[in-house]
């Protein structure tokens, strides 16, 4: 079993798809081993999205990961890690994710495209202790 990061982005609890976001982690046979609604610093934000610190969009993707209320949780199950970044689809919610996933059902913006998950077993391991203090 595999324990993966996912966050909800603050657009996805503004428009009340929280609920949508659980629900098919749940069906997929994934289950939730921590749930948190929290607005978080700029500092976690940063620390977070360390990868792309030197990237163009770096300061308006901190902005609006800060910029209220997000659900972080710990999603646990078989390849968990890759299972959930199937659920979520591409990171381009028109080019790239396919309908029948999250972005793809849910989201037309690259900026605001509903949800996080860990990309691989290092960084679920760094972002799980970032953000829940153990993995
Ligand atoms: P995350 O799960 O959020 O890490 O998404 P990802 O792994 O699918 O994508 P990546 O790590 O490459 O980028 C992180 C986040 O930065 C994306 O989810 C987008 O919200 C944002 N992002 C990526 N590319 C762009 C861009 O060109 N412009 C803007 N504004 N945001 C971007
Ligand atoms: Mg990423």
């Amino acid at each position: 079993t595999e324990r993966t990061l996912v966050l909800v982005k603050p657009d996805g609890v503004k428009r009340g798809l929280v609920g949508e976001v659980i629900s098919r982690i749940e069906r997929k046979g994934l289950s939730l081993a921590a749930m948190d609604l929290r607005t978080v610093e700029r500092s976690v934000a940063e620390e977070h999205y360390a990868e792309h610190k030197d990237k163009p969009f770096f300061g308006e993707l901190v902005d609006f990961i800060t910029s209220g209320p997000l659900v972080a949780m710990t999603v646990e199950g078989p390849r968990a890690i890759s299972a959930f970044r199937q659920l979520a689809g591409g990171t381009d919610p028109v080019e790239k994710a396919t309908p029948g996933t999250l972005r793809g059902d849910y989201a037309l913006e690259v900026q605001f495209n509903l949800v996080h998950g860990s990309d691989s077993p290092e960084s679920a391991e760094r972002e799980l202790k970032l953000w829940f203090g153990s993995l």
